[in-house]
């Protein structure tokens, strides 16, 4: 949580850490700081509220914004609440160190209570501050250089951090280290300048060369000299290993999109082809993916899979569990990785594990991928971000090259999710034999046509926005779907939730009668999944018992539906496919219709209130 971005070299820091901040604020934006250094004073402007805010003092006070270096901070909050005290940058109590920190420092207060012992006191509430004064502590006793001073204070601290320090007293250089969140550092011509951020969209325009910093790494950033980077356990000076980075600025930018939900949702046809693209020759039958042909053998001998992840992944990880079961005739589990790495989980070498996390980052994900490769299970990862921890974490793994994806609430990156996890599902069937070669080429062929069929189901746009403005108001709704939509109904209740703040819940339909039924009235917009081929006549029934409740119904159908056209007061129709792909079709007016509810409401859409896009705490 929380994106940090720093500059040092000859141009105006300012605009670059600003704008990298504007970049950052997925992370969180609860409030939001710089500290800018004018070659005498150091000015720290912070604020709660967001970048834009933050923007307004330094305008009405210019000198705010002068220097060559700077270092910025867009918060979420863990410990003290948004406020301008709590927000980063810290400074030390001499006022010559400065931090801005993303991550957690669990034994804070016992570091505090010993620094209070010692004369120290406290501005803030933060973890953040016991960090800059437990370093400035060992500086002035240590008499050392700042680099050392800042690895001896990391090797007193448990928990996670990704920091970038200051010391005025010898501006020409940053510290920068990580244990649990990311860091990446913008390597300029002739190591002339650096620009150090959460990950590497703030730089993008200034360069392409990147060093991400390993856990437990610590890097020296001099200006005009090479960056050194050392293990923060033995300091022991490692070879940095610069990056070619692959993003380019148009992907990080909302191009023509009011918000970057929409662009999001609108680039899925793309995303969905770009992550089947060079693994499946539809016309031959063929499905090649290098994690998972060097590994064949542990899957097909796998006792059981295991999917962990949070939220829509996890929600990708049950549609998983459906598409391994139904088609591979692998036995799944899936769990939530927050519940799986603290409840002693049975996990046996036999077990391959499947971590699927869009950022790569999520805390609670990568310390389960920890825990199963600690009990001797194979851990496959499924990840977006190129180069994030649990892609380097796990044994081996796929991208689902869905792009950046910058709204909060996840699009784009549960399709391709579900795209990959149908690949792997096919591949692992036509070796098993569990599917025959001619049912393998029609499901590919079939998952072929998904990008053009979502691309006609973005074309509803305007008939979902219609269904927006009926239902925008109401307080609760409740989503059904059975099978393989059943975790497209939990996915449709969370994202209705997380960006318009309207009650939602998400259900097998069958299980309705076993107490949400009694929530129906005529004030209840039921959002039901009927499509053809998933236990069809069902949930027709189901539809039957709310209608009779006077329930509002919403359904999603298979194209030429008659019976539920006749029951329900508003019906969007979806192409044919086959079962197994039917939520990649059935999830995207749910996408729309949140999108859209949530933009009538007035609500921010791609910056969700208490929520960040990569949860890297607990
Ligand atoms: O980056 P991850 O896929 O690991 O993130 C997991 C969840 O935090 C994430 O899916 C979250 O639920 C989204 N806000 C959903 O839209």
């Amino acid at each position: 949580m929380c994106g940090i971005t720093a500059y040092i070299g000859d141009r105006d820091a300012y605009p670059i850490v600003v704008n990298g901040l504007k970049r950052l604020e997925y992370r969180g934006y609860d409030s939001s700081g710089i500290m800018m250094y004018d070659g005498e004073t150091i000015h720290l402007s912070k604020t709660k509220g967001k970048v834009s805010d933050l923007e307004e003092i330094t305008e009405n006070d210019p000198k705010r914004k002068v220097g060559n270096i700077g270092i910025g901070h867009t918060r979420w909050a863990t410990h003290g609440v948004p406020n301008d005290v709590n927000s980063h940058p810290h400074f030390s109590e001499s006022e010559n160190l400065v931090i801005v920190h993303n991550g957690i420092i669990e034994n804070y207060d016992t570091i505090k209570k010993e620094l209070i012992s010692r004369g120290y006191s406290f501005r803030s509430d933060t973890d953040t501050e016991v960090l800059i004064n437990l370093i400035e502590e060992i500086k002035k006793n240590e008499g050392c250089k700042l680099g050392k001073a800042v690895q001896l204070a990391l090797t007193n601290v448990i928990g996670a951090y990704a920091i970038a320090v200051f010391d005025k007293t010898k501006p020409n250089e940053l510290i920068v280290a990580r244990l649990g969140s990311p860091i990446a550092i913008g390597v300029g011509k002739d190591n002339e300048e650096f620009f150090v951020a959460s990950d590497a969209s703030p730089f993008i325009e200034y360069t392409k060369e990147a060093i991400y910093l390993e856990d437990g790494e610590l890097a020296i950033i001099k200006k005009g000299r090479k960056i050194k980077v050392r293990k923060i356990e033995d300091d022991k000076l490692i070879d940095a290993n610069i990056q070619e980075l692959q993003m380019s600025l148009d992907q990080i930018e909302k191009g023509g999109y009011d918000h970057f939900m929409l662009k999001e949702i609108h680039e899925q046809p793309k995303a969905i082809t770009d992550t089947y693209r060079g693994r499946m020759l539809a016309d031959q039958g063929v499905i090649r993916m290098s994690g998972i042909d060097d590994n064949l053998s542990k899957f097909l001998n796998a006792n059981r899979i295991i999917i962990i992840a949070c939220g829509t992944s996890w929600h990708a990880g049950l549609v998983g569990e459906y598409l391994f079961e139904d088609l591979a005739r692998i036995p799944v589990e899936v769990e939530y990785a927050s519940e799986f790495r603290y409840r002693n989980p049975i996990i046996t070498p036999n077990d391959v594990v499947i971590a699927i996390s869009q950022s790569g980052e999520t805390a609670d994900t990568l310390a389960a991928i920890k825990l199963a490769k600690s009990k001797g299970a194979f851990v496959f990862g499924i990840c977006n971000v190129v180069g994030s921890s649990i892609a380097r974490e796990t044994h081996a793994g796929a991208y689902t090259h869905a792009g950046p994806e910058i709204g909060v609430a996840s699009t784009k990156a549960f399709t391709t999710q579900i795209t990959l996890l149908s690949l792997i599902a096919l591949k692992l069937a036509k070796e098993k034999g569990s599917l025959s070669k001619s049912a393998v080429n029609t499901y590919l062929q079939t998952l072929q046509q998904i990008p053009s069929q979502v691309e006609s189901m973005l074309s509803i746009d305007d008939k979902v926005k219609e269904i927006a403005s009926v239902y925008k108001d109401a307080k609760n709704c409740l989503y059904l779907g059975r099978g393989f939509n059943f975790p497209v109904a939990l996915e449709g209740a969370l994202k209705l939730k997380e960006i318009s703040y309207i009650h939602a819940e998400g259900y097998p339909a069958a299980e309705m009668k076993h107490g949400p039924i009694a929530l129906i009235d005529e004030n209840m917009p039921v959002f039901v999944i009927a499509t053809k081929t998933g236990h069809y006549e069902k949930v027709v029934s189901n539809i039957q018992e709310i209608k009779s409740r006077s329930g509002k119904i919403i359904a999603v159908v298979t194209e030429g539906d008659v019976t539920v056209k006749e029951i329900a007061d508003h019906v969007i129709e979806i192409p044919e496919t086959e079962e197994p792909f039917t939520p990649l079709l059935t999830t995207i007016p749910f996408q729309l219709l949140s999108y859209h509810i949530a933009v009538m409401l007035d609500k921010n859409v791609d910056q969700p209130r208490n929520l960040a896009k990569s949860v890297t705490v607990e």
